[in-house]
């Protein structure tokens, strides 16, 4: 089966980057790209690049070769399910709020909605994949809705999982790891399996695109980020350890590192975890266990998130007890918002944490981050709900220029690693802060040698 046209639901970090690549690669395939949110798509026709929804290094060139082509964004959902022969679901997944499984469980409200339009909307068979990171057997619940609605035509459901890392995402489309596609044992499933093999095997080496059942699929996700996260949190927790001990967190990381059975990646300490997937996707695997009465899987795994919560609050303290147990009134500058460089997405950023320690002990905070505007930086605190935006907007400032946010601190915390921020003038920074000037590197991205010998007090994460 060759597929000419594809759309898909949803155009955010995943649904955006990803199908770009796929315009990119497959110049003779129509792709589609839907969303209900109007200025998201508004800012993927803008004409003018940088105002992209997503910043990540390349996507500009990616789209700009792309679209207009083969490559286009629209609100029009209807349309473009009717007329395409293979459908992504790429919409969000976030950690419920309300109801049974609050705060664990995937919220599922808007893929069961993409079912149900693609089942309105469908005048031919289809096969519709789910990019979206979901809960094992979720598949089983949009073949039901299908089925049930779907005019009586036939639909092939895949799991197709994206592991693409935010702030890399083109460079991890382009080259992946490997592409995982579930779906059915039968003769309709195998051929929908192929159709999409075929899409990726235009430029992914045929080894790297790994077939499964669905199950396995949508698990596997699961599965990738729980370790990929517990990698960090396993690594932080080290840093405590090494704080008051002696030893150096960067030294023993190396040195576990090169032991070939450990690896050396990921292994980073830090001030915690962000974004918007690893601790949704552990909680929904912690809830999903629980349901099944696997208490002890569940608790191991829950364990990860409560020790980077630890590392968040361990970090804000520590600020505390440096400026002699008191920040209220004190200026704080934030270096870096977004919860990783390179992107400018702040979901679950370690930042929001932080910074809502501080406030609680009425700090003043100063924010800059690259990629990162104010009404995010806001939006962020009001979601938190623990005081009024009056009190957020009053306590905190987000300037554009980093050296006029360091003017007249007491303290410099760097939440996020941009690569710019090891090439400011530290010493013309240091000369404008109010003394004793401290320096909290929550990323360990400076050198203390250097830092201290400007006349910072010097702070980093596991270092004695
Ligand atoms: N962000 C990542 O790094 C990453 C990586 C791998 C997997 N994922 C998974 O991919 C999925 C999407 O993540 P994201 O970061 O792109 O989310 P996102 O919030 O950036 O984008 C989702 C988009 O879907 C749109 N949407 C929701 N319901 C819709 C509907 N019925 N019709 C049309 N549009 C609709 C929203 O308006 C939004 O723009 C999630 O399941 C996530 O867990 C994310």
């Amino acid at each position: 089966m060759k597929v000419t046209k594809i759309c898909c639901i949803g155009a955010g970090y995943v649904g955006g980057p990803t199908m770009s690549v796929i315009a990119q690669k497959c110049p003779d395939i129509k792709v589609t790209v839907v969303d209900i949110n109007q200025t998201r798509i508004d800012a993927w026709n803008d004409p003018d690049l940088s105002n992209l929804p997503v910043y990540e290094p390349g996507l500009d060139k990616v789209v700009a070769e792309a679209r207009g082509r083969n490559l286009f964004f629209s609100t029009d959902v209807i349309k473009a399910i009717e007329e395409s022969e293979m459908i992504f679901i790429s919409v969000n997944t976030p950690t419920k709020t309300y109801g049974e499984g609050k705060g664990m469980a995937a919220d599922l409200k808007w893929v069961e909605l993409c079912a149900r339009q693609i089942a309105t909307a469908s005048k031919e068979d289809k096969i519709v994949v789910e990019k979206s990171t979901l809960p094992v057997r979720t598949a089983q619940a949009v073949k039901d809705i299908l089925v049930n609605t779907g005019n009586g035509l036939k639909f092939q459901i895949l799991s197709n999982p994206e592991f693409l890392a935010e702030g890399t995402a083109i460079e991890d489309l382009e080259s992946p790891d490997r592409v995982l596609i579930g779906g059915d044992d039968t003769p309709e499933g195998k051929i929908a399996i192929q159709a999409l093999v075929d899409i990726y095997a235009r430029w992914v080496p045929k080894d790297r695109i790994l077939t499964t059942n669905v199950w396995s699929s949508e698990l596997s996700k699961l599965t990738a980020n729980a370790f990929l996260a517990q990698r960090v949190s396993s690594i932080n927790a080290l840093s405590e350890l090494c704080e008051v001990t002696g030893a150096d967190v960067s030294e023993v990381a190396k040195a576990i590192g090169t032991d070939s059975r450990i690896g050396s990646k990921f292994l980073k300490a830090s001030v915690g975890f962000g974004g918007s997937c690893f601790q949704k996707d552990i909680l929904n695997m912690v809830y999903i266990c629980r349901s099944y009465q696997l208490n002890e899987v569940a608790d191991y795994w829950e364990q990860v998130i409560k020790m980077n919560d630890h590392q968040k609050a361990r970090f804000a303290k520590k600020i505390i007890k440096s400026l002699y147990n008191t920040v209220s009134g004190k200026k704080i500058t934030f270096l870096g918002w977004a919860f990783k460089k390179d992107t400018n997405d702040t979901r679950e950023s370690a930042a929001i944490y932080v910074a809502d320690h501080l406030l609680s002990e009425q700090a003043k905070i100063c924010v800059y981050d690259p990629k990162v505007n104010q009404e995010k930086v806001y939006a962020d605190l009001e979601y938190l709900n623990t005081r009024s935006s009056d009190e957020n907007r009053r306590h905190v400032k987000v300037m554009n220029d980093p050296y006029e946010a360091c003017k007249d601190s007491h303290a410099i915390a760097i939440l996020t690693e941009w690569d710019e921020f090891k090439t400011y003038d530290w010493e013309k920074i240091y000369q404008n802060m109010l003394k004793p000037a401290t320096l909290f590197d929550g990323r360990n991205i400076l050198s203390k040698e250097e830092m201290t010998k400007i006349g910072f007090r010097f702070y980093a994460i596991g270092k004695p």
